[in-house]
């Protein structure tokens, strides 16, 4: 606050997020005006937006906007406003909260998949004594697509654990411990050897629909699929195919085309599908406000933001 004024106003618009946000954000930086509507307010005025699923046209016509920072890992809805400001930075968040929340979920699902967990709660229903000998982690394969801010630290987890563990990413990953591989080959030799297949990629051009019939055909028989990364990764009736068929055991969803999850879609009902409500992480105000504060101060500042989105590239 410079002589009791403000020296911009910020921006923060998200319908999701945890509602102490706008709170928490004007208390660390006192010197800005964070506003949660437009209502009255100049437009000029705004320096920084800080959104998430941002209503399309709202970014339009601020003529000293200095950054967007998404509030959240990935920018897909964020990219598809066909009238986004060109030449602002777009940062989204890494948040170490958040990495840490979507490792636990991995884990728990990584675990019960190994252990077969779905199939002996299916036989509970039935009073069905179905003795399944466990097995050590190092005989269950898991695959990782994607191997940025939250698939590495999966990775490192579930390589902690036993299990044998490889990864997919656009660039090779070294120091994770892990097989790491890229390009069209890499991506067919985690298919054909993962028990369990977990998506983390972003929803970009080049991954939507990656997983259809074809892919889940060159997939062990017997594996599973958990999909952590956008709904829009996975052919739905493909999917549902291959568990009729019982060329995959199960799949685990946290995000579906449609969100939340039509009540009529048979993945509710579906006896090899677990669903949760895109839940498997989400981001929290004490982790995440530090490196948005430092973001606007950077990008006030002329300084380049931190995790910075690469809009061609899509993530
Ligand atoms: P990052 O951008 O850090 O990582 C993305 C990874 O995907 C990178 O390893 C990248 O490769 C790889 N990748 C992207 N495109 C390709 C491609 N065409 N071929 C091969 N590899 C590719 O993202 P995060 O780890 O932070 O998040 C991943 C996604 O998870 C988000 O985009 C979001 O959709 C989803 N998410 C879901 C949440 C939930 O609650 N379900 C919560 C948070 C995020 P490289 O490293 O070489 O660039
Ligand atoms: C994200 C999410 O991308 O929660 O941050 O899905």
């Amino acid at each position: 606050m410079v002589h009791g004024r403000s020296v911009g106003k910020i921006l923060f618009f998200s319908e999701l997020s945890d509602r102490s946000w706008p709170t928490s954000l004007q208390r660390a930086m006192p010197d800005f005006d964070v506003i949660t509507s437009l209502d009255g307010t100049a437009k000029e005025d705004i320096v920084a937006a800080l959104v998430w699923k941002q209503p399309p046209g709202m970014l339009q016509g601020m003529p000293n906007l200095r950054l967007i920072q998404v509030l959240g890992a990935g920018v897909d809805h964020f990219l598809a406003d066909p009238t986004l400001p060109h030449g602002v930075p777009v940062a989204r968040l890494v948040d170490p909260g958040l990495a840490a929340r979507m490792t636990e979920y991995v884990v728990l699902h990584c675990l019960s998949l190994h252990r077969r967990l779905p199939e002996m709660l299916q036989n509970q229903r039935k009073r069905k004594w179905n003795y399944i000998h466990p097995t050590p982690t190092d005989r269950t394969s898991v695959g990782i697509l994607g191997l940025g801010a939250l698939g590495s630290r999966c990775a490192e987890a579930l390589s902690r654990l036993g299990f044998q563990v490889s990864g997919w990413s656009r660039s090779r990953k070294e120091g994770l411990g892990i097989a790491s591989h890229i390009g069209t080959k890499g991506l067919e030799n985690v298919r054909r050897q993962s028990d369990i297949l977990v998506l983390l990629l972003p929803l970009t051009a080049e991954t939507e629909n990656l997983v259809d019939g074809n892919f889940l055909a060159a997939m062990p028989d017997g594996a599973a699929l958990i999909n952590l990364g956008r709904g829009k990764l996975v052919v739905d009736n493909d999917l549902i195919q291959a568990l009729d068929a019982g060329k995959l055991r199960h799949a685990v969803l946290d995000v579906f085309r449609t969100e939340p999850l039509p009540p009529e879609h048979p993945f509710w009902t579906h006896p090899k599908v677990t669903v949760t409500p895109h839940n498997s992480s989400a981001t929290n105000p004490e982790t995440a406000i530090p490196q948005v504060v430092t973001n606007v101060q950077r990008a006030l500042s002329g300084e380049a933001p931190a995790n910075l989105v690469n809009r061609a590239k899509g993530y």
